[in-house]
């Protein structure tokens, strides 16, 4: 193909629509021989990089926010999923801000929409950020451990759960190894490893840049290591799903099957609509979303069932329920209830587990409610984003949310805390006073 050139040192290089890249050798040659039509795959590197969006079904109806984006074509295989344009950008837009939805590039939400995941109790995301994978299990698991090993990383995956309003969902920073002491706990793993990313290199030259053999290598020792903590920590009958964005057999179809061999579990067959949209290479339970089949950039993924047996389940430590009378009367006035509430180095939350997780690094452990400054009670943005709806609500005008979202005040007549809405759902708080809504966005979402 005449797009592609070939140079000792640089490999092949293709003009691509929105930039240059150029492939490793070593990468075109191993896809050569596993890609169905190779042409066509060449082919993708031409054309832009799919994106798409999940509409966040706690904060708003699908059909109501359509109507402000203009109407789009549903991703199939995925609930409240819509694909975008690749120039689209909502990122700053207030329906992002006030966490109406996720942008997320379309294979990536395949490994969780590909399962029939039935009344899952407990799961875990081992690999959790930045989250759009956290986010569309968060909806289909009664509870949910979101665990993250990077620390800033950590960070921005509690921003994002806190942006979605999602109350389900503790956030920790462990490595898989230190969650290992969790015992058999989980009814649901995934492992979304960290790996050589091929399936990024339309949307990311930095992936293209670190790839090299060695690299896929040191990632395919650490995808395993990481399936055997997931070993641990899955009740017997639980279920592991697997995924990465490469496409490296290496780490992919490998490291399954030498974990399915080693150990006791069983595939499981992902929906007929997901088998229309991917392919096989060595067993048709392990599935390769490729970006010249389907429109999404490139996943593999596969499910086993750990066999039955008993559990070695820890026994539970209870929570530790907090007592406070400002926060009590807070909660009463904001939403006209009180709840069962915990306290932590002073912030006050609404526990996401019935439970306490053992664990030192505990980044959320579910919605916040605030803290106390001295004798006065000072609410949480999170709070704001998750309980807003059953606030006193303020839908400001256009250019009113501009401001809002600037840091500025409104000017308004309610006195105490409110939520500025956005189509209806909850961007952020405010305190009514004196005829202006001081502002109580973060500084650091601000724009
Ligand atoms: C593919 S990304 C996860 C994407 C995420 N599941 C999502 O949907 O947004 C893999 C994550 O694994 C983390 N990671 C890196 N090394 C790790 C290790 N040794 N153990 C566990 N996680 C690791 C990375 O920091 C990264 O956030």
């Amino acid at each position: 193909m005449s797009a592609y050139l070939y140079d000792k040192k640089k490999g092949f290089s293709c003009n691509m629509v929105h930039s240059d890249i150029n492939l490793p050798i070593e990468y075109l040659e191993e896809m050569r021989s596993i890609v169905p039509d190779y042409d066509g795959f060449l082919h993708s590197y031409e054309l832009p990089p799919s994106k798409a969006f999940k509409v966040n079904e706690r904060k708003i109806e699908d059909t109501k926010l359509l109507d402000h984006i203009g109407t789009r074509q549903k991703v199939p295989f995925a609930e409240h999923c819509y694909y975008l344009n690749y120039d689209e950008k909502w990122g700053n837009h207030a329906f992002h801000h006030a966490g109406l939805m996720y942008i997320q590039e379309p294979s990536a939400m395949a490994p969780i929409n590909a399962y029939d995941l039935g009344d899952i109790q407990l799961a875990l995301d081992m690999c959790a950020a930045p989250g759009g994978k956290t986010i569309q299990l968060a909806s289909k698991v009664k509870y949910l451990v979101s665990n993250e090993i990077n620390p800033s990383r950590a960070a921005v995956l509690k921003g994002n759960v806190e942006r979605m309003g999602i109350k389900n969902t503790v956030i920790t920073n462990h490595s898989p190894q230190e969650l290992e002491k969790l015992g058999e706990l989980f009814d649901l793993v995934l492992v979304d490893a960290p790996c050589s990313g091929e399936g990024m290199f339309r949307k990311d030259e930095t992936a293209v840049k670190e790839w090299s053999v060695e690299h896929s290598i040191g990632c395919a020792n650490r995808q395993y290591a990481i399936l055997e903590s997931a070993h641990k920590v899955l009740k017997r009958g639980g279920l592991l799903i697997y995924s990465t964005c490469t496409f490296s057999p290496r780490e992919n179809e490998e490291i399954v099957k030498k974990f399915i061999d080693e150990h006791d579990y069983e595939f499981v067959m992902p929906s007929k609509t997901i088998l229309s949209q991917t392919v096989c290479l060595s067993d048709e339970h392990m599935r390769r979303f490729y970006p010249h089949i389907a429109m999404g950039e490139g996943q593999f993924f596969a499910a086993m069932r750990k066999n039955c047996g008993n559990s070695e389940m820890l026994p539970k430590k209870q929570l530790k329920i907090a007592r406070n009378k400002l926060v009590s009367e807070f909660l009463i006035s904001a939403i006209g209830y009180d709840d069962v509430f915990c306290e932590h180095n002073g912030m006050f939350f609404l526990s996401a587990l019935p439970f306490e997780l053992p664990l030192d690094r505990i980044v959320s452990g579910g919605v916040r409610i605030g803290r106390l400054e001295g004798k006065i009670f000072k609410p949480d943005h999170c709070f704001f984003s998750a309980y807003g709806n059953k606030m006193f609500c303020y839908e400001p005008n256009s250019e009113e949310l501009l401001k809002y979202l600037h840091g500025e005040e409104l000017k308004g007549t309610y006195k105490g805390y409110g939520a500025i809405t956005v189509l209806g759902a909850p961007l952020g708080g405010f305190k009514g006073c004196d005829g202006r809504y001081k502002n109580l966005y973060p500084k650091g979402l601000r724009i």
